[in-house]
C-alpha cells in the first residue's frame, strides 16, 4: 500500500510517500523556523499562512522524489489533531482536494500515535513484535507523554505533565537565557560547554505522590516549577553590568536546566518497568542528544534496550503519518470526506494497528 502523508499540525509543512508502513520512498520538511524566529515562538496565524503557501509544492517535491505518479497512490493520509486548529485545517483540505480528484482514500491520523509509531521508520529497527510489550515516552513541543505499549499494539498513556510541556520547558528557558527560537536545540549546543552541575535546578514531581483524588502522580511530570527556578536564579545572580550573561553563565545555566530535564525524564521512564522489552523514544524532544545518551545507558542498567526514533523522524514529518496509515490505521473515509481538524484530540488510549496485523509480525 502506497500512502502520500501530509502534515501541517505546528511549524512545519510536510509530506512524504511510503509504503507498507515502513519503506519511506520521499520525506520533505519544510520548517517555519525562519518566518517565527523574530517572534520568539511559533506564531498561529503565520503558520497557517506559511502552510497554504508552501504545501502544494511540499507535496509536489515529495511525489518528485518517490518518482511516483497519483495513479501510484493507494491513499492520501493527514493529520487531523492534535495541533494549531487554522495549521491543521490547511492540511485537511489539502489532503480532501487530492482524496477527490484521484479518487483516494483519505485516512486521517492522530499526530501523537504517529510520534509513538515513528521508532518503526528507522529501517535498522526489528519489527514490532519483537520490541513489545514496551514503555514509550513521547515528547514534544506540546505534549509530554509516558505510555504503556501492548503485544497487540494496543497503548495507554501511563503519565503525562501536569503543566508544560518538556519541550516548552526547553522553549520557554531559552527565551529566559537570552537563546532564542527553537529553545531545545539552543538549549543543547549551549550546555555543551557548560558544567550540568554547577546549579541545582529542582526536580518536579520525583517523590511518590497521589491527587486528592487518589491517582498515582508517579509517571507525572512537571516542569514549570523549573522555569520558575531559572527565572529566580537570574533575579538573584543578575547579569553583568553590561545587560548580557556572561558566556560562561549561560552555558552552565543552559547545561544544568538541561540535566534537571534530562535527569526527570529519564528517571520517570523507567520508573516501575515490569515485563517490558525495549523503552522507545520519540517526538521533537527525542533529538536530545543528552537524553538519548542517558536513557540509553540507564535503560541498559535496567536490561531494556532503547529504541529511538532515528533523527530525520524526531522531530515533526509526514513520513510518520503516511506510514501510520500504511499499517492500516487512523480514520479512515473512503466516500464521504467528513474528516475534520480536533485541535485538542485526547492521547490517553488507543491501538496502534488493527487486530488482523498482529499476527502477521514475526
Ligand atoms: O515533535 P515536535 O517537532 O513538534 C511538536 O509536535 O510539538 O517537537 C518540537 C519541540 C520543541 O519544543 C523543540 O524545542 C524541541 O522539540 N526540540 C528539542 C531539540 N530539538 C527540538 N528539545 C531539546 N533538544 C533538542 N535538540
Ligand atoms: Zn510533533
Amino acid at each position: 500500500m502506497i500512502v502520500l502523508g501530509i502534515e501541517t499540525s505546528c511549524d512545519e509543512t510536510a509530506a512524504a510517500v511510503v509504503r507498507n508502513g515502513r519503506d519511506v520512498r520521499a520525506s520533505v520538511v519544510h520548517s517555519q523556523v525562519a518566518a517565527h524566529r523574530p517572534h520568539g515562538g511559533v506564531v498561529p496565524e503565520i503558520a497557517c499562512r506559511e502552510h497554504a503557501e508552501r504545501l502544494p509544492d511540499v507535496v509536489a517535491e515529495a511525489m518528485r522524489q518517490a518518482r511516483l505518479t497519483w495513479e501510484d497512490l493507494d491513499a492520501v493520509a493527514v493529520t487531523y489533531g492534535p495541533g494549531l486548529a487554522s495549521s491543521l485545517l490547511v492540511g485537511l483540505a489539502g489532503a480532501k482536494a487530492l482524496a477527490l480528484r484521484c479518487k483516494l482514500e483519505l485516512v486521517g491520523i492522530h499526530h501523537l500515535e504517529a510520534h509513538l509509531y515513528s521508532v518503526f521508520l528507522d529501517p535498522a529497527t526489528p519489527s514490532p513484535y519483537a520490541l513489545l510489550p514496551a514503555r514509550a515516552l513521547v515528547v514534544s513541543g506540546g505534549h509530554t507523554c509516558l505510555l504503556r505499549v501492548e503485544r497487540d499494539g494496543s497503548y495507554r498513556c501511563i503519565g503525562r505533565t501536569r503543566d508544560d510541556a518538556a519541550g516548552e520547558a526547553f522553549d520557554k528557558g531559552a527565551v529566559l537565557l537570552g537563546l532564542g527560537y527553537p529553545g531545545g536545540p539552543a538549549i543543547e549546543a549551549a550546555a555543551k560547554a557548560g558544567d550540568p552541575n554547577a546549579v541545582r535546578f529542582p526536580r518536579g514531581l520525583q517523590r511518590r505522590q497521589t491527587s486528592p483524588e487518589g491517582d498515582d502522580w508517579r509517571f507525572d511530570f512537571s516542569f514549570s516549577g523549573l522555569k520558575t527556578a531559572l527565572l529566580y536564579h537570574l533575579r538573584d545572580n543578575p547579569p553583568h553590568a553590561t545587560g548580557m550573561l556572561a558566556k560562561q553563565q549561560r552555558a552552565d545555566l543552559a547545561a544544568s536546566y538541561q540535566e534537571a530535564i534530562v535527569d526527570v525524564l529519564v528517571r520517570k521512564t523507567l520508573t516501575g518497568l515490569s515485563d517490558e522489552r525495549t523503552v522507545w523514544l520519540a517526538g521533537g524532544v527525542s533529538l536530545n542528544g543528552r537524553l538519548r545518551e542517558h536513557l540509553a545507558a540507564e535503560a541498559a542498567l535496567h536490561g531494556v534496550r532503547l529504541v529511538a526514533a532515528a533523527p530525520a523522524y524526531g522531530g515533526d514529518n509526514a513520513a510518520m503519518i503516511a506510514a501510520l496509515a500504511g499499517m492500516g490505521s487512523g480514520r479512515r473515509q473512503v466516500q464521504s470526506r467528513d474528516l475534520d481538524a480536533e485541535p485538542s484530540l485526547p492521547f490517553d488510549a488507543g491501538r496502534l494497528w488493527p487486530d488482523v496485523l498482529t499476527q502477521g509480525f514475526g
